[in-house]
């Protein structure tokens, strides 16, 4: 029980690590969450800051999820869960780092929606889903430009792809998580839908056609 509570408290530390607040106000003495959308994510990083910190913020992110995450083949290691129970703990494990990426304990629980996090934690999960899922996330931006309107989309088919005969869990539990995580993501969107829907949501600004 200590060594899973150790786990489980340093998953949270790892999403918590504000990357995208970090890197804004320590290379360019910016808080992104004063710019833009005001949200602590990639997304914005790229916004705000441009290209360069907002591949470093993404990346980081990702990273974070599926560093979490994996922690679980630790406690398999250690004896202190069965090997049965290695996907429930990776799920739950990156669950807690997008809670603590949405809720950062360094910088007044003010992060971001989780998304890049949640991605890192599927990457460690099912790197077939994980990829089915970013491919969802690719072809809904690039037809839309809306980076809200794809992650939600994206989100949602996780639960979905899951459903399929191919990826269907033993363990219906994973199902509920997918579903809860979905919900999450939906959850931590509710401005974005709400500027989705009066038509004022901001575009990313990108041209597949043109490199710049
Ligand atoms: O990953 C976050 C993204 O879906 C939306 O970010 O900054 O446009 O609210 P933002």
């Amino acid at each position: 029980i200590v060594m899973i509570g150790g786990i489980v408290l340093l998953a949270y530390l790892i999403g918590s690590i504000p990357t995208a607040v970090w890197v804004g106000k320590s290379f360019y003495g910016i808080d992104v969450r004063q710019h833009g959308s005001g949200n602590a994510g990639a997304t914005n990083t790229f916004r705000v800051l441009g290209k360069k910190p907002g591949t470093i913020v993404m990346l980081v992110d990702i990273f974070k999820g599926w560093l979490a995450s994996s922690l679980a083949g630790l406690l398999v290691n250690w004896g202190a869960i069965s090997p049965d129970h290695l996907i429930q703990f990776k799920l739950l494990l990156g669950v807690v780092a997008v809670l603590g990426h949405i809720f950062p304990v360094y910088v007044g629980f003010k992060g971001g929606k989780g998304v890049a996090t949640l991605m890192g934690m599927v990457l460690a999960v099912d790197l077939p889903v994980a990829l089915l899922c970013l491919g969802i996330f690719v072809v809904v931006l690039l037809l839309t430009k809306y980076v809200s309107l794809s992650s939600m989309l994206a989100a949602i088919s996780f639960p979905l792809l899951l459903l399929l005969p191919m990826f269907r869990p033993e363990d219906p539990l994973l199902l509920v998580f997918g579903v809860l995580i979905a919900l999450m993501v939906v959850l931590t969107h509710k401005k974005n839908i709400d500027r989705l829907l009066r038509g004022v949501e901001s575009k990313a600004n990108i041209n597949p056609f043109k490199s710049k």
